[in-house]
């Protein structure tokens, strides 16, 4: 089985502007010989995960006050897998080639991770699929991003796996497989950003349940998204997007 970490993915960069991040120069971590779990919390990182932490409490501590149902676990699991959606973006982000075995090592927890979100995702889906029972589906905002997450997140998990495990085998050779790395990196961002976050937000504060039980505010839950986002965003390299030389 062949791994496309083998080989260089990105060409070592002797150009700084290469590395710019997209949103500003705060998220420019250079990546050195320190623990990479510090990429977790390293410069913006730690404004994303006080979003994501903030956002994860308000659901759980809202949710939890409320009777334990069958219900209870949807909005536990799916936070939880949004959650370690978050970890999984954060830990790879400023791995380069110029540290190979940092970026193994970041592309094996990444997978883990990600692997484990998309199992929450899924069974967050199944619970209030059985919930629903013979009650109309699809039938709200939250309902319909949310179900186009879970089909996203497993398209892009077996997307990644194409790309990393078997590029030979699917994409004809591990030098097809790099070159696709950044459209699971575009589709990763585009999906957060217009996808999961949304149907979050809705899903803890504007469905039929959340106003009626929850009472999550809105301006927290969208302060907490807007943290994510920042803190997420200014470390995207644009020449990890393939964009500019
Ligand atoms: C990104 C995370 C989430 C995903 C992917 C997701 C997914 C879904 C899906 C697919 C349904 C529709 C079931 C159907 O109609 O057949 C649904 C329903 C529901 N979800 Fe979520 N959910 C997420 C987060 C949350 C959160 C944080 C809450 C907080 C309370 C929540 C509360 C609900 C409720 C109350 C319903 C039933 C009402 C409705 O269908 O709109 N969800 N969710």
């Amino acid at each position: 089985m062949s791994s496309t970490t083998d080989i260089p993915e990105e060409r070592p960069v002797a150009n700084s502007s290469e590395n710019d991040p997209l949103l500003d120069h705060s998220g420019d971590v250079t990546q050195d010989e320190r623990n990479i779990w510090f990429n977790l919390i390293a410069d913006s990182a730690g404004l994303a995960q006080i979003g994501i932490w903030v956002f994860a409490a308000l659901v759980w501590s809202n949710i939890l006050a409320q009777p334990i149902i069958l219900f209870t676990a949807h909005p536990l699991l799916a936070s939880s897998a949004l959650l370690l959606q978050i970890q999984g973006i954060l830990i790879l982000q400023p791995t380069t080639i110029e540290k190979p075995s940092q970026k193994r090592t970041g592309a094996h927890i990444h997978y883990t991770i990600q692997l484990i979100s998309t199992i929450l995702f899924l069974a967050a889906f199944t619970i209030i699929e059985i919930n629903k029972g013979s009650h109309p589906r699809l039938t709200s905002t939250h309902s319909i991003l949310g179900l186009l997450t879970v089909i996203f997140v497993v398209l892009q998990s077996l997307f990644g796996v194409v790309q990393y495990f078997l590029p030979e085998l699917v994409l004809g050779s591990v030098d097809n497989g790099k070159k696709v790395y950044k459209y699971h990196r575009w589709s990763g961002y585009v999906a957060l950003l217009v996808l999961e976050i949304p149907a979050a937000i809705w899903g803890a504060t504007q469905t039929d349940y959340s106003i009626a039980m929850l009472h999550i505010p809105l301006w927290a839950v969208l302060t907490a998204a807007a943290a994510v986002i920042i803190g997420v965003g200014a470390r995207i390299r644009k020449q990890k997007l393939g964009l500019g030389n």
